[in-house]
C-alpha cells in the first residue's frame, strides 16, 4: 500500500520547547489511524503541521510522494489535505446549502475529477443537497448557519469538508462539546468515510472507546514524540496508553 501521506522528522520548536520532535510516519489510503497520548502531547500541533497552519522547524511532510513542506495551507487544501476546524470553515450569515454549495462549486473548479463536469448551479446544488442528506441536515437547508444549535454547526462544517472532497481527512476531537446524542451522527460520517476505502482519515480523539473501534491503527505522542506505533489492540494495552488514559484521561472522558 503506499503512502498518501507522510511525515519525516518533523519538528517543531517554540522556544526552548520541542511540541513535535522528529516524527516520521507513513499514512495510507483506506485506513484510519488515531493519534492519541496526553494533554500537550504535541497532537494538534502535528495536525498544525500537516494541514500547514503552522511551519516546520525542520523535517518535511509529503503528500503523494510530493514535498509539501513549503507549501501555505489553503495550498495544501487544495492538494486535498481536508482538515475541519472548530466552525472556522463556516460562513456564518449564510444558509447551510449555500455553505455546501460553496464548497461543492470550489472543488468543481480544482477540476480534479468528475465534479469538473457539474458545472450548472442546478448541479451544484443537488451535490450539495447529496453531501446535507448524509450529514442528516437536509431539513435544515434553508436555516443560516449561525441559527443552527452547535451541534448542527459540527456536522454542518464536516459536510463542508465532505463537499470539499479531499484525498485526507484529519479530525481533531470532532465529537468535542457534542451532546450524546450528536455523537453517533459524526461517528456514522466518519464510518462512512472509512467505509470508501479510499481516503487516508487521521482522528486525534480522547475517548479510547470511539479510538478502539475506528481505529486501524494507532500512534501515541508522548512529549511531542512517536513512542507507539501498531494495531489497536496492542497499543490501547501498551503501559503508556493504559497509564495516560485509563490513569489520568479516561474518567474526565468517558461517559
Ligand atoms: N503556538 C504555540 N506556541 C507555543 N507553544 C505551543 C503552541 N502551540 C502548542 N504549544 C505547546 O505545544 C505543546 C503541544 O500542544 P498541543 O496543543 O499540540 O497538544 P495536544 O496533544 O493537542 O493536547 P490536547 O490533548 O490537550 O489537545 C504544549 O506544550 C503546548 O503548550
Ligand atoms: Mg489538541
Amino acid at each position: 500500500m503506499s503512502s498518501s501521506l507522510e511525515t519525516r522528522d518533523l519538528t517543531v520548536r517554540f522556544g526552548g520547547h520541542v511540541a513535535v520532535n522528529a516524527v516520521s510516519c507513513a499514512f495510507h489510503a483506506g485506513s484510519l489511524t488515531s493519534i492519541v497520548g496526553p494533554n500537550g502531547a504535541g497532537k494538534t500541533t502535528l495536525f498544525n503541521l500537516i494541514s500547514g497552519q503552522l511551519r516546520a522547524t525542520a523535517g518535511e511532510v509529503l503528500l503523494h510522494g510530493e514535498d509539501i513542506t513549503q507549501e501555505s495551507a489553503p495550498r495544501r487544501s487544495l492538494r486535498g489535505i481536508g482538515r475541519a476546524f472548530q466552525l472556522t470553515n463556516l460562513f456564518p450569515h449564510l444558509t447551510v446549502l449555500e455553505n455546501v454549495r460553496l464548497a461543492v462549486q470550489a472543488r468543481a473548479r480544482v477540476g480534479l475529477n468528475m465534479w469538473s463536469t457539474w458545472g450548472s448551479h442546478r448541479e451544484l446544488i443537488g451535490r450539495a443537497e447529496e453531501v446535507l442528506e448524509t450529514v442528516a441536515l437536509a431539513a435544515r437547508a434553508s436555516v443560516i448557519a449561525s441559527a443552527l444549535p452547535h451541534g448542527d454547526q459540527r456536522k454542518l462544517e464536516v459536510a463542508v469538508l465532505m463537499a470539499l472532497e479531499p484525498d485526507v481527512f484529519m479530525f481533531d476531537e470532532p465529537t468535542a462539546g457534542m451532546s450524546i446524542d450528536e455523537v453517533p451522527v459524526i461517528l456514522d460520517l466518519i464510518r462512512a468515510l472509512k467505509a470508501r476505502r479510499d481516503k487516508t482519515i487521521l482522528l486525534v480523539e480522547h475517548k479510547m472507546d470511539i479510538v478502539r473501534e475506528l481505529s486501524d491503527r494507532i500512534i501515541v505522542l508522548h512529549n511531542g514524540t512517536l513512542v507507539t506505533d501498531g494495531e489497536p489492540a496492542a497499543v490501547i494495552a501498551s503501559p503508556i496508553v493504559q497509564q495516560a488514559y485509563l490513569g489520568v484521561e479516561m474518567p474526565a472522558s468517558e461517559h
